[in-house]
């Protein structure tokens, strides 16, 4: 079971501490997957404009493949503008409708405010349904009080929400397993 763990912005650092944070504590329960961290800032960004995905640069590809190879992601996000970041919308709106499917997926979100956690509800889980992806129940949204200067996670809950986050990933993980991809249906 590979995991991708998307850093889904190309500014700012404290998505991806949660990122890790994440990673640690799925290790931690001794799944033994193939944990992937996949930094949408190191990539070279074009935007998806109904080109063929032949004539997308490397980056792109690559992109997709990760994607396409992975079976499972943790997604982390930024809150922009009361939504998710444009670069991360533009990487699923580069992916095939069947890349995401009955795989498991947990979402991580930070944002400046703490009005804006339900942005996950709806902003990103509605993409993530139209994927059709296995979305966990629990998801964490951190805000900028929940660190210290160094970016580390100094807020007991969080971390208590992270571990159980990992913890229930993991089952759905296994779910996802003994579903098989193929539908009945062609949509
Ligand atoms: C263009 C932009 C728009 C933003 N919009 C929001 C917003 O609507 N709601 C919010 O809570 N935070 C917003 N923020 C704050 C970011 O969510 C915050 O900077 C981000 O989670 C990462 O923190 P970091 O830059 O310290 O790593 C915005 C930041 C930027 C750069």
């Amino acid at each position: 079971m590979k995991v991708l763990f998307l850093d889904g912005t190309i500014i700012g650092n404290k998505t991806g501490a949660v990122l890790e944070m994440v990673r640690s504590y799925i290790e931690e329960t001794g799944c033994g997957y193939e944990l992937e961290i996949l930094k949408l800032a190191d990539y070279t960004h074009q935007f998806v404009d109904g080109r063929p995905a032949s004539d997308y640069n490397d980056d792109m590809k690559k992109l997709v493949h990760k994607f396409n190879e992975a079976d499972g992601y943790i997604v982390a996000t930024p809150v922009f503008q009361g939504s998710i970041p444009g670069v991360l919308k533009n990487v699923f709106d580069m992916l095939h409708p069947h890349t995401m499917r009955y795989k498991p997926v947990s979402i991580v979100a930070n944002g400046g405010t703490y009005q804006h956690h339900l942005v996950i509800e709806n902003q990103l889980k509605p993409i993530l349904d139209y994927f059709r992806c296995l979305v966990t129940p629990n998801y964490v949204y951190t805000h900028r009080s929940h660190f210290d200067r160094d970016n580390n996670i100094i807020d007991n809950d969080v971390h208590d929400r992270l571990r159980e986050l990992a913890r229930v990933f993991v089952k759905y993980a296994e779910m996802s397993k003994r579903l098989s991809k193929d539908a009945l249906d062609d949509d």
